[in-house]
C-alpha cells in the first residue's frame, strides 16, 4: 500500500544546485574547508559553513530599472551635486553632514535598548513631506504603532512593512515608491538567494548587496539598523562596513539618559561631529546646547568637582568630572572611573606622585565624568587633575572656572588644539577663568573671560589654591 502511494514519485525535491562556503564568522572570509582558526583574522572558532545557492538567479524586481547606462566617462557624468533630504532633525542632520543624501545607505549601530529603533521611527514620523517606508522584521506592526504614539505621530506618509524577506521587501518599495527606507534590522533580512540563516555573514552580505544595490539605482536613501557584537562591533561581515556609504554609531550608557551619535565613516561629510539625545518619554530630543544640561547645578561648591572645556570631534561642550580621594581601606587602593579611561588616570596620578610631591599611593581614588558620557580629549586631564587635588586637599575648586589642557609624563600642562573654540564656549556658558597651557599660542587679553596660564603641574596648584 504504501509502495503504492509513493510510487511513481521522486524521492528527491528539486533542489537547485547548492554549495557550501565556509565563512569566518569574525572577518567575513571565504574558505574552501572547515579549520579551527581563521587565516585571515586569526580568530579562533569562527568559521562556520553557509549554504550558497550556486545559480545567479536575475532579480525580477531589477529588470525595469535595469536600463541605465553604467558605463560613465568621468567628465560626461553628470554633476547634480549631492542631492540632500534635509530631516529637520538638527543633531541627525549635522552627523549626516546636511542631510541624507540621495542613494546613499547608512548604517546605524548601537547596542540593544539605547533607542536605535526609535530614533529611527522618530524620524520617519518627522518627515511629513516626503513617504518614508520602514521595514522592521524585529517588532509587529502594533509594537511599532504603540512606540509611534508615545513618540507622537505627524505623518501621513509613514508606511510600516513587517517583513524580513529582501525579495518582498523591495517588491513593496517599488510598489510604495519611498523616498526614503528604513530598514530596522539588517540581521534579521533574509535573501532568498543565500540558503544560510539570517545574520550569518553570507546572508547579512547578500541582503546587504541588494539594498544597496535598490538604492543606488533607485536614489532612494536606505538607512540599515545593525546590531553589535558584546566586543562593541557591528555584527556581521567588516565589509558590510566597507559597503555602506556611511556608519552611524550610537551609543552612552543605558541608565543615563544620554545619547551620542557618532559617524565613524562619512563619503559625504566631516567625521568629527557629534550628535546628543536626550531619551525622554517622547522618544529622544535633540540636545542643541550640550554644556547646559552636561554641568549640575548645585547651591554651594564642593570640592572633587571640576569642569572641563572638551571637544568632542569639533564641537566645545564643557563636561563635569567629579573626583573622590579616600583613604584605602585595603592594601591595594582602588582607581574607578566612568566615562574615563582607568589607566589614563593611574597615568596623571602617578605624574602627580612623583612630580608634584602628592602622596596618592595610598589613597582610593573614584572618577565619575557625569551625564555618562565617555570622554576621550585629551584637554579633559587638567579638570581631572584639579578635581584629584581640590578632593585630596577637600577645598572646593572656584565654581566659575573651567579648565583646558593635556598633562604630560613629566608634568607639564600641554597645550590642546582648538583652544579658543574651548575658550570662547567657556566665555559663552558665563564662567569667568579659564586654566589652558601657557604654550598655547594665543593673547589671552583678546577675550572677555579671565585666561590664567600655567606650565606645569605645581603651577597649577598654586594659581587654584
Ligand atoms: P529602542 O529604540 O527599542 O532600542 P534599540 O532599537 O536600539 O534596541 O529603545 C528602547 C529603549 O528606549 C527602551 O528601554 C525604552 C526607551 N524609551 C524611552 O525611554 N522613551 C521612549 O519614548 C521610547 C520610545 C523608548
Ligand atoms: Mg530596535
Amino acid at each position: 500500500m504504501l509502495i503504492y502511494l509513493l510510487k511513481g514519485k521522486s524521492y528527491f525535491c528539486d533542489m537547485a544546485k547548492s554549495k557550501t562556503i565556509f565563512y569566518c564568522q569574525s572577518c567575513g572570509a571565504q574558505h574552501s574547508q572547515w579549520m579551527g582558526k581563521c587565516t585571515r583574522c586569526g580568530e579562533w572558532n569562527t568559521i562556520a559553513e553557509e549554504v550558497v545557492e550556486k545559480e545567479t538567479k536575475s532579480y525580477t524586481w531589477q529588470k525595469e530599472i535595469d536600463k541605465t547606462p553604467v558605463l560613465f566617462n568621468v567628465l560626461e557624468i553628470p554633476s547634480s551635486g549631492e542631492q540632500r533630504i534635509v530631516t529637520g532633525n538638527n543633531e541627525l542632520d549635522r552627523v549626516l553632514g546636511g542631510g541624507l543624501v540621495q542613494g546613499s545607505v547608512s548604517l546605524l549601530g548601537g547596542e540593544p535598548g539605547i533607542g536605535k529603533s526609535t530614533l529611527l521611527l522618530q524620524l520617519a514620523l518627522q518627515l511629513t513631506h516626503i513617504r518614508v517606508l520602514y521595514v522592521s522584521g524585529e517588532e509587529s506592526a502594533s509594537q511599532i504603532r504603540m512606540r509611534a504614539e508615545r513618540i507622537g505621530m505627524q505623518s501621513e506618509q509613514c508606511f510600516i512593512l513587517t517583513e524580513t524577506n529582501v525579495g518582498k521587501i523591495l517588491q513593496h518599495a517599488q510598489r510604495i515608491k519611498p523616498d526614503l527606507m528604513i530598514i530596522d534590522s539588517v540581521q534579521t533580512l533574509q535573501s532568498d538567494y543565500v540558503e544560510s540563516g539570517p545574520g550569518s555573514v553570507s546572508q547579512i552580505r547578500e541582503s546587504a548587496m541588494e539594498m544597496i544595490k535598490f538604492a543606488k539605482k533607485t536614489q532612494v536613501p536606505v538607512i540599515l539598523v545593525g546590531h553589535i557584537t558584546k566586543e562593541g562591533v557591528i555584527a556581521g561581515p567588516k565589509i558590510l562596513e566597507h559597503m555602506v556609504d556611511v556608519v552611524l554609531q550610537f551609543e552612552g550608557e543605558r541608565n543615563h539618559l544620554y545619547r551620542l551619535l557618532r559617524a565613524q565613516k562619512n563619503r559625504y561629510g566631516s567625521t568629527h561631529e557629534l550628535g546628543i539625545f536626550e531619551m525622554v518619554g517622547e522618544g529622544l530630543r535633540e540636545v542643541l546646547n550640550p554644556s547646559e544640561v552636561l554641568i549640575s547645578a548645585k547651591d554651594s561648591a564642593l570640592s572633587g568637582n571640576a569642569v572641563a572645556a572638551t571637544l568632542e570631534g569639533i564641537r566645545p561642550m564643557l563636561i563635569e568630572v567629579q573626583a573622590l580621594v579616600s583613604t584605602a581601606v585595603y592594601g591595594t587602593p582602588q582607581r574607578t572611573t566612568t566615562g574615563f579611561d582607568t589607566k589614563r588616570l593611574n597615568m596623571l596620578l602617578a605624574v602627580l606622585e612623583k612630580r608634584a610631591g602628592f602622596q596618592l599611593a595610598s589613597k582610593d581614588v573614584f572618577l565619575n565624568i557625569t551625564g555618562g558620557i565617555r570622554v576621550d580629549d585629551p584637554a579633559i586631564d587638567l579638570a581631572v587633575v584639579a578635581a584629584v587635588l581640590s578632593s585630596y586637599e577637600n577645598v572646593a575648586l572656584p565654581d566659575n572656572a573651567c579648565f583646558a589642557a593635556e598633562i604630560g609624563l613629566s608634568g607639564e600642562i600641554r597645550p590642546v588644539n582648538r583652544v579658543e573654540q574651548r575658550i570662547h564656549e567657556a566665555e559663552k556658558m558665563g564662567y569667568d577663568i579659564i586654566f589652558v597651557s601657557k604654550f598655547n599660542k594665543i593673547k589671552t587679553s583678546n577675550y572677555n573671560i579671565r585666561v590664567e596660564t600655567a606650565g606645569t603641574v605645581g603651577d597649577i596648584f598654586r594659581l587654584i589654591f
